[in-house]
């Protein structure tokens, strides 16, 4: 079960339903009682626009035109036993592709504390997508190549 909501809920009803689920808010706008991530997308391809379009079972966070150096940011707060899977499909021209941007893989990558915000760097390239725990110049090998366009 989980909620989206807009950027003018009321952080009451923020704390009442991430006590009791997991939900989307706006980065930065919730307290979370376990996991609290905020994902964050760039297009690193310079005069481009992707389209990116993020997904979950129960929430579609619509389409988002990212120009370059434009970032695109969500968030939720997740608890210990959740299985949470965000996805992306993401067209640049001609070019497309669909990857996880929150799975298990990438907890893995970026690790978790529950003392913190964690957050999720993505950066999209010409060669394709890269992962990073912080965010850095583009051309910084801190981002971790991730996969191709398809
Ligand atoms: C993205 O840009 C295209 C082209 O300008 C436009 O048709 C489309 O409506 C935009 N999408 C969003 C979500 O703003």
């Amino acid at each position: 079960m989980s909620t989206f909501y807009g950027e003018k809920t009321s952080s009451i009803i923020i704390v009442l339903t991430c006590f009791a689920c997991f939900l989307i808010t706006p980065s930065h706008s919730r307290t979370c009682f376990s996991y609290d991530w905020d994902i964050y997308i760039y297009n690193g391809i310079q005069d481009s626009t992707i389209d990116a379009h993020v997904k979950s079972k129960d929430n579609d966070l619509g389409h988002h035109n990212l120009t370059y150096d434009l970032g695109y940011t969500f968030g939720f707060c997740e608890n210990y036993f959740e299985n949470t899977l965000f996805w992306g499909d993401f067209t640049h021209g001609s070019q497309f592709v669909n990857f996880h941007v929150f799975d298990k893989a990438v907890i893995s990558f970026i690790g978790g504390s529950t003392e913190h915000t964690n957050n999720v760097f993505w950066l999209l390239k010409q060669d394709g997508y890269y992962l990073s725990k912080e965010y850095k110049p583009y051309d910084d090998p801190a981002w971790t190549f991730w996969g191709h366009w398809q």
